[in-house]
């Protein structure tokens, strides 16, 4: 841009070692004039006229670069509201910071021709007699010297506040800005990349005006939390905030920028900052205490971020799982839905009718408005009942609501939806806003219609879900009647036909496996040998053949044919078709073509080693498996025996849960079980469950924490550590978690984790699972949403003592491999138990 100030070296040289400025700026003055500059001398800077802030140069904590910034001035803590340079650092302290006759603050370091930052400021030339000053909100303004008689104190050459950095103070407006000269800014905050690096990172927070203004925060510009449009009163998606008894702040809306103020005057230290992870979190200092609270940081839940159920449902936080369709509307991709993967939404049940004055509104209470960024119509001016006639006669309408409730009734004003409807929350405390929502009745019974038109949706709920319901119960306890009537004169093939699960002949097996050749074993699973197979072309299986001495094995046999014949789930491995026949009994699944996990994680030759987003995928896959098994399948089913030679391995690593040989069915309220005869593998099971043979869901629940732990550790956990006193996985985990330095349990063979927050974040949830008491340990629905939100991990329960703390393996048998039955020996079992 040319603003060069010496125009050779020798000059410059000359400058150098001649001349000294005739001023500098005297330290705590608050303005800086072009007669003389601000240097990095390590004591002068500005201090705001009121004492609040100071502007200097700094380093953030763990850097040497320096900065010019502003912080406040009170708090001994340095807290940084705005940087200058954030972009291009200086590397020593040779910064200077001066103003131009012309009004246009420079900022030079070593190289005094080579210009680091600068005001670019066009209004700045009409500036006769300029000066920069600090105020006391913390804005650093360009304007003319108040000695210049009628001067605006509040008209600003250039401002600060309108290009902010990570901080939203009270008093700057964040949104769209019209300068002087007619150009437009649009001023949002960007998080640092690093508590040691101001320059930007991928998440800015801002107020959007398209359609119906809303705040937003951005990751790479694709929103991922959305405030909801302002009401009147609040942003509807900050009505938990904006409601609490304490709630500190008041924002101020108009149609191009908000702008906030703390409601309590006396609590004037308050701020929004976007933090390097994205949180945008509200801090107000106690000066009591001399410390900052966070007082709310967003977004909280799976919930808050953007669109996470898909468009025309809802998302609720109080509830697993969290997304629902509005009433009308179903899943697009119903299988989809039932994997918890809630992207494709849901679609309407009956078509819009438009014509002969079938369509009506139902009303979706307390709710967090859709998204109002496209597809909007507002006219504040309109009742609400114009605002429904205008809806029904428009047929592109798709919902409406009111404008604004800051009166009385049912509000004024109208909004008007005509696409999707995304990231709807519904509270459940009664905080949101009111939706009405068109739906056709061409095709639904006119009790059902008046019912969805007349009834908010609890209502709805009881007179059309009601019924089905019981219908669909009334069909489950029919068929299970009906198969507990077949499985009285068990037989396998009357069996298999009911369950119209495919019956290989035994030729075309021997065919896929060479006669079972040796060739193509590729291990010993729970009851026999497992061969590895080719039907056809192209179809490669895996056969496990029942080993014909094995009385043990004709029950696990049925049980799994029985069970996993029922499952369908990704994150289960597939059962193909079973084989009885000349003495033989083969059950044929899916070949999956990585093997199990423990090969990857304790194999001698590694040759692959899995890197952290691998881990976490395959930590996830499990999760769902167990997930469905223990809630989402029609059954409640235990596993009882997960480990990572039981979880296989497809081509692409997504995991699979295998060996369905031990597995139980709870039936209806039936939670925990209790058996003589104790079967899993050491290092998996809970104590409750060894020692007093008691197994529910928390006993899988225990078997994955140490799964987890193992896939992160890369050890066993049933090796012991011989340098850490005997200490099994679990007990090292545990004490290193106690210290903080669990990190360092993490397996070397990968390369750095991509996100330690997520690795800790698996660590803790890792030792939830392994709690003593299986009480204290999550289900799987809270285990998945704990490892898919984005909290905080502090905001997760503390970990107990895990169970089986301290091992003393000696006196067990070592080859524990594969599964084997294990005799319970009260004694020396119960030596095992942590203390
Ligand atoms: C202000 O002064 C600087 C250097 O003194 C110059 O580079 C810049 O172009 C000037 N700006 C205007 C708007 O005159
Ligand atoms: C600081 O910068 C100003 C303007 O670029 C220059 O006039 C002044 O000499 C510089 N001071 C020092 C000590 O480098
Ligand atoms: C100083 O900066 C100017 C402008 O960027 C550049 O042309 C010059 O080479 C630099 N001088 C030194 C000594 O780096
Ligand atoms: C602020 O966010 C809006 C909305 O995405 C975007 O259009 C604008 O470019 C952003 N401005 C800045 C300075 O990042
Ligand atoms: C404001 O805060 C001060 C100090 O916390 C407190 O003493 C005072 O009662 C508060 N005033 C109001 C109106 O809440």
């Amino acid at each position: 841009m040319g603003r060069r100030i010496c125009c050779s070296s020798s000059a410059l040289l000359f400058l150098l070692i001649f001349s000294r400025p005739a001023f500098s700026v005297s330290s705590g003055a608050d303005t800086l004039s072009p007669d003389g500059p601000l240097l990095d001398d390590g004591v002068t800077a500005l201090v705001s006229s009121g004492g609040s802030f100071r502007l200097g140069f700094f380093s953030p904590n763990g850097s040497t670069n320096r900065y010019v910034g502003i912080w406040y001035n009170n708090i001994p803590h340095q807290t940084v509201v705005w940087v200058a340079n954030r972009r291009q650092p200086i590397t020593a302290r040779s910064g200077n910071l001066s103003l131009t006759r012309n009004g246009t603050l420079i900022l030079t370091g070593e190289n005094t021709s080579a210009l680091i930052w600068s005001s670019e400021s066009s209004s700045a030339s009409a500036l006769r007699n300029p000066v920069a000053r600090l105020l006391d909100d913390g804005n650093f303004v360009v304007q003319e010297a108040s000695s210049n008689g009628n001067v605006d104190p509040n008209s600003f050459a250039w401002q600060s506040f309108d290009f902010p950095t990570d901080t939203f103070l009270p008093g700057m407006g964040l949104g769209k800005k019209e300068l002087s000269t007619g150009a437009i800014l649009n001023i949002n905050i960007t998080a640092w990349n690093s508590s040691t690096d101001p320059a930007p990172s991928r998440y800015a927070f801002g107020f959007d005006v398209q359609g119906d203004p809303q705040i937003f925060i951005w990751s790479d510009t694709q929103p991922y939390w959305r405030g909801g449009p302002w009401n009147g009163r609040l942003f509807s998606g900050l009505a938990e905030m904006m409601n609490r008894s304490d709630s500190v702040i008041d924002f101020k809306v108009d149609k191009n920028q908000i702008s906030y103020r703390p409601i309590n005057q006396s609590w004037t230290i308050v701020m929004w900052k976007l933090d390097p992870s994205g949180y945008l979190q509200l801090l107000v200092w106690i000066e009591a205490e001399q410390f900052w609270i966070l007082s709310w940081s967003l977004p909280k839940d799976h919930c808050d971020h953007m669109s996470s159920c898909g468009p025309n449902s809802y998302c609720s936080s109080n509830v697993w799982p969290p997304c629902t369709c509005l009433p009308a509307f179903h899943p697009r991709n119903q299988r989809n839905w039932d994997l918890l993967d809630w992207s494709d939404g849901c679609m309407r049940t009956t078509p819009l009718d438009c014509q002969d004055d079938t369509d009506r509104f139902f009303t979706q209470s307390d709710t967090k408005l859709p998204d109002t960024s496209k597809s909007t119509v507002l006219n504040a001016n309109w009742s609400f009942g114009e605002c429904r006639a205008l809806c029904l006669s428009n047929c592109a309408c798709r919902a409406y609501a009111a404008l604004n409730i800051s009166g009385s009734g049912s509000g004024s004003g109208c909004l008007i939806w005509t696409d999707d409807l995304t990231d709807i929350t519904v509270y459940g405390s009664g905080l949101g806003q009111d939706l009405y929502v068109k739906y056709g009745t061409a095709n639904i019974p006119s009790a059902v219609s008046e019912a969805l038109r007349s009834h908010s949706n609890r209502n709805i709920l009881m007179i059309v879900v009601l019924p089905l319901a019981i219908l669909f119960v009334a069909c489950v306890v029919y068929s299970i009647w009906r198969r507990k009537k077949r499985s009285s004169h068990i037989d396998y093939e009357a069996e298999e036909k009911d369950m119209e699960l495919p019956l290989f002949d035994l030729n075309t097996i021997k065919d896929a496996t060479d006669d079972f050749s040796p060739d193509n074993k590729l291990g010993q699973g729970g009851f026999g040998p497992v061969y590895k197979g080719k039907l056809g072309d192209d179809q490669e299986i895996a056969v496990k053949r029942l080993s014909k001495t094995s009385s043990q094995g004709v029950d696990e046999f049925k049980n799994e044919i029985t069970l996993i014949a029922k499952l369908q789930h990704r994150n289960l491995v597939k059962l193909l078709g079973c084989c009885i026949q000349g003495g033989e009994r083969l059950l044929i699944y899916e070949y999956m073509s990585n093997g199990s996990l423990d090969t990857f994680l304790f194999g001698e030759a590694q040759t692959v080693i899995l890197d952290w987003r691998a881990r976490y995928n395959i930590i996830l896959g499990v999760a769902r498996g167990l997930l469905y098994l223990h809630h989402d399948s029609r059954l409640r089913i235990v596993h009882r025996d997960l480990k990572a030679s039981n979880i296989l391995l497809d081509k692409d690593m997504n995991p699979k849960i295998s060996d369905f040989g031990m597995a139980r069915i709870f039936g209806g309220d039936e939670s925990v079980s209790i058996t003589k005869r104790v079967v899993g593998t050491y290092g998996y099971m809970s104590p409750e469950y060894i020692i007093n043979g008691i197994f529910s869901i928390k006993s899988d629940v225990f078997s994955f924490g140490v799964l987890v732990l193992e896939i992160i550790s890369g050890k066993r956990n049933r090796d012991v550590d011989q340098s850490m006193e005997q200490l099994n996985l679990l007990g090292n985990m545990w004490i290193m978690w106690k210290e903080d330095k669990c990190l360092d349990l993490v397996d070397k063979n990968f390369s750095y984790p991509l996100s330690k927050n997520q690795v800790l974040r698996c660590v803790k949830v890792g030792l939830l699972c392994v709690q003593k008491h299986p009480e204290d340990r999550p289900t799987m629905s809270s285990v998945l949403a704990m490892l898919v939100s984005v909290d905080n991990i502090s905001l997760l329960p503390e970990p107990k003592q895990p169970g089986f703390f301290i091992a003393r393996l000696s006196s067990v048998s070592s080859d524990v491999s594969n599964r084997e039955l294990v005799s319970v020996n009260q004694v020396s079992i119960t030596e095992m138990v942590g203390r």
